[in-house]
């Protein structure tokens, strides 16, 4: 990988002694986390041979069915790095960088976690990513919001009620698009030569954005399911990419609103307007994707927010 800097060789880790990175090789997710695994995929990971092996596989996990040009857009060195200067401080990154990540459970109504969550360096959404209203609760930044065209035009569609009408749109608001069908390529190929969407369903309000390469969380989140016949359906949520991609890109990781033992006791969002029992898909495998959280915040490499 021609941007892949081992952090055993530098001044990268250096920076921030006790960042992820190094505390994970103590953990027993050592051998699960790959250092050498590129968060963000972009132009120069277009490479011929490249496309050849991903288009054995299907789905998020690979280019199967995806047009060559629609690869070859993300060509901007902006793709290819999730931080850079933000508003927070004045000269770019400071030494430890600090993330909160926000899941949309229902844990988070009453919280009055939006103080603690904005003191972050970087927020990332996800979805009905909505915060007008629920600021007390869950802040008020969107650093980085995480999609795949299906999500967002589900959540447009669910949550409109709610109040969810747009993506967050700020000056730091950055897009992580977690592409999943040729749907998706059309929408990025779209976005990228600000034109409208030529086929299928979809038009296209995104500006910038960076596709999320999947690999890691096959490793984090190999569902059971894939040893079924549904197997085709499997994906980890898109909840959990994005705190995935976070683990993989910051130095430490605060997760709030993601499911915790207790979930029967909160509504499956916190922007509901009466109770919703949290539900439990086909495609996902949230059980597992909980285990994983009280995992790695018992192995410290996240803190989990809970109301206990
Ligand atoms: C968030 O709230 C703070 C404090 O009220 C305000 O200064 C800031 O402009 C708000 N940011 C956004 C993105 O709305
Ligand atoms: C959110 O919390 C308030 C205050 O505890 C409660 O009255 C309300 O029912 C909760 N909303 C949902 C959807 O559970």
């Amino acid at each position: 990988w021609p941007f892949f800097i081992p952090c055993s060789w530098v001044l990268l880790c250096q920076r921030c002694p006790s960042s992820i990175r190094r505390r994970v090789a103590s953990t027993k997710f050592r051998n699960t986390f790959l250092e050498s695994v590129p968060v963000l995929q972009w132009a120069p990971h277009a490479r011929p041979e490249e496309y050849q092996r991903l288009q054995g596989h299907g789905g998020a996990y690979g280019w199967q069915d995806v047009a060559w040009d629609s690869l070859t857009l993300l060509n901007t060195l902006a793709n290819g790095h999730m931080f850079d200067a933000h508003p927070g401080t004045a000269d770019g990154n400071p030494s430890c960088i600090r993330c909160a990540v926000v899941g949309n459970g229902g844990i988070l109504n009453g919280s009055r976690a939006g103080a603690a969550i904005d003191q972050h360096h970087y927020v990332f959404r996800v979805n009905g990513a909505l915060t007008t209203g629920f600021e007390q609760d869950v802040g008020n930044r969107t650093s980085f919001y995480v999609f795949s065209t299906n999500t967002m035009m589900n959540s447009l569609h669910s949550y409109a009620s709610a109040g969810f009408h747009q993506l967050p749109q700020t000056p730091e608001t950055r897009y992580i698009f977690l592409p999943d069908h040729d749907r998706d390529y059309l929408l990025l190929r779209a976005a990228l030569t600000h034109r409208p969407v030529d086929k299928g369903p979809d038009n296209g309000p995104l500006q910038q954005m960076a596709p999320f390469l999947p690999s890691p969380d096959g490793r984090f989140l190999r569902s059971s399911i894939l040893d079924t016949p549904q197997w085709w359906l499997y994906r980890p949520s898109t909840g959990a990419v994005m705190l995935l991609a976070a683990l993989h890109t910051c130095d430490e990781v605060s997760a709030y609103g993601f499911i915790t033992p207790d979930y029967r006791a909160y509504s499956d969002h916190y922007f509901d307007g009466t109770h919703k029992d949290v539900r439990f898909y086909a495609n996902h495998d949230l059980q597992l994707e909980m285990k994983l959280w009280q995992r790695l915040w018992k192995s410290r490499l996240i803190t989990l927010y809970t109301r206990d």
